[in-house]
């Protein structure tokens, strides 16, 4: 009986591999290497002496994932394949949807044929919008987002519990994903971006690694204590572990539960930046910039929900997670190349 990691082969999904591997499941990965590396492949056989079985395929393509079951006895599936650039979804929003939703109704169609019962998806803190006021709970109404993106992810939302409501046996959990940020403590997998970073803390590193000359901080008149922007940053590995108990619950569950993944704590840009600072003996240029559009002043979860329903609290501090991304980039400065 194994797991089957859509897109398992990019950051999160490669953090999960480990996590679920070190818990005793048997881990498979079909992925289609559109932002990711092969060589995280060897890297989660070095860190845990097992190399998954892995489909290099579009999971989009129905025959394709068929094979993956036909071969294999597949128990339930995390669902992480998908595009997840904010601006590029505001540039390229059809190809945002066209992947997205495709690669999400073939799983579950596949799902249901081969009568496979369990199922976590990736979505993201993005559905709370920009009207709720954080803590987010899980019973907060959703909204639709300025960017394709976020949009993908609330009507993915919407497709898994119409599908529930369908099928009885059907169990699934939205996890709703607040800020993940550092790596494994090998050093071996972290976040790879293409290009210039969208995100903080991959900007951080490369600004750390002499890649970019500073970190531009965007708003400093937010009504937060210092003005800048409030996320609640969770480390990787502690995501990945949300996934393993996610798995676990849904395994002997029915239905489908949106449940939060965050520490329940908020952490300002420039509180970030000056932990890092102290967690890495080092200075980050900072240029302080006008606010980003679309960017929310304050962003943070009630945890409450994940810590009941699937007895998971996030453990690593963000100390830690400024000590992890940085040994991930120094000592990978290009990424997996
Ligand atoms: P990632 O880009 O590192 O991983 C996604 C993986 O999916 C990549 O390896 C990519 O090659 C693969 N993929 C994309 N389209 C595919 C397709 N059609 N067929 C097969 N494989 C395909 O992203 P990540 O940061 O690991 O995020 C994983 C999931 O979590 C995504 O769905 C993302 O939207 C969601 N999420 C991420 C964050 C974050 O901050 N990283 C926050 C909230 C939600
Ligand atoms: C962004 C996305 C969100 C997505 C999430 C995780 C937007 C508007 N939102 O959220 O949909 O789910 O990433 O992928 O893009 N910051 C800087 N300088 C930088 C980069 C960021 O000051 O160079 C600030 C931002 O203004 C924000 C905070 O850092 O206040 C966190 O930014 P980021 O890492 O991009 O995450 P989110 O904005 O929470």
């Amino acid at each position: 009986m194994a797991i089957l990691l859509t897109g398992g082969m990019g950051f999160i999904g490669s953090h999960t591999a480990v996590e679920l591997i070190n818990e005793g499941y048997e881990v498979i990965i079909a992925d289609n290497l559109s932002n990711s590396s092969p060589k995280v492949l060897e890297r989660i056989e070095t860190i845990t002496g097992t190399k998954p079985l892995f489909y290099e395929i579009d999971v989009a393509v129905k025959k394709d994932v068929e094979k993956v079951f036909d071969e294999n006895k597949i128990e339930g599936v995390v669902h992480f394949a998908g595009y997840k650039s904010v601006p590029e979804s505001t540039r390229i929003p059809l190809s945002y949807y066209r992947n997205n939703i495709d690669t999400a109704l073939t799983v579950l169609e596949v799902m249901k044929e081969r009568d496979c019962r369990t199922f976590v998806f990736s979505s993201s803190a993005t559905v709370y919008g920009d009207k709720n006021k954080a803590p987010f709970n899980e019973e907060m109404p959703t909204s639709t987002s300025t960017n394709a993106y976020g949009n993908t992810k609330l009507m993915i939302e919407q497709i898994v519990r119409d599908f529930s409501a369908s099928w009885e046996d059907f169990s699934a959990v939205l996890l709703r994903y607040f800020n993940p940020i550092g790596a494994h403590p090998s050093g071996l997998i972290g976040e790879a971006p293409d290009g210039i970073p969208n995100n903080l803390m991959p900007y951080i590193t490369q600004t750390a690694v002499g890649v970019r000359e500073f970190l531009g901080v965007f708003g400093t008149d937010y009504d937060t204590p210092d003005g800048t922007g409030v996320r609640d940053f969770i480390h990787v590995v502690d995501l990945a572990r949300g996934h393993v108990a996610a798995i676990g619950y849904a395994l002997k569950s029915k239905g489908t539960e949106a449940v939060n993944l965050g520490t329940g704590n908020g952490s300002s840009v420039l509180e970030v930046v000056h932990t890092f600072e102290e967690a890495n003996d080092l200075k980050i240029p900072v240029k302080l910039l006008p606010r980003r559009p679309g960017d929310v002043a304050t962003s943070f979860a009630l945890a409450t929900k994940a810590k009941e329903l699937l007895g998971w609290e996030a453990k690593l501090t963000l100390f830690d997670m400024c000590k992890d991304s940085w040994n991930w980039q120094k000592n990978n400065p290009k990424g997996y190349n």
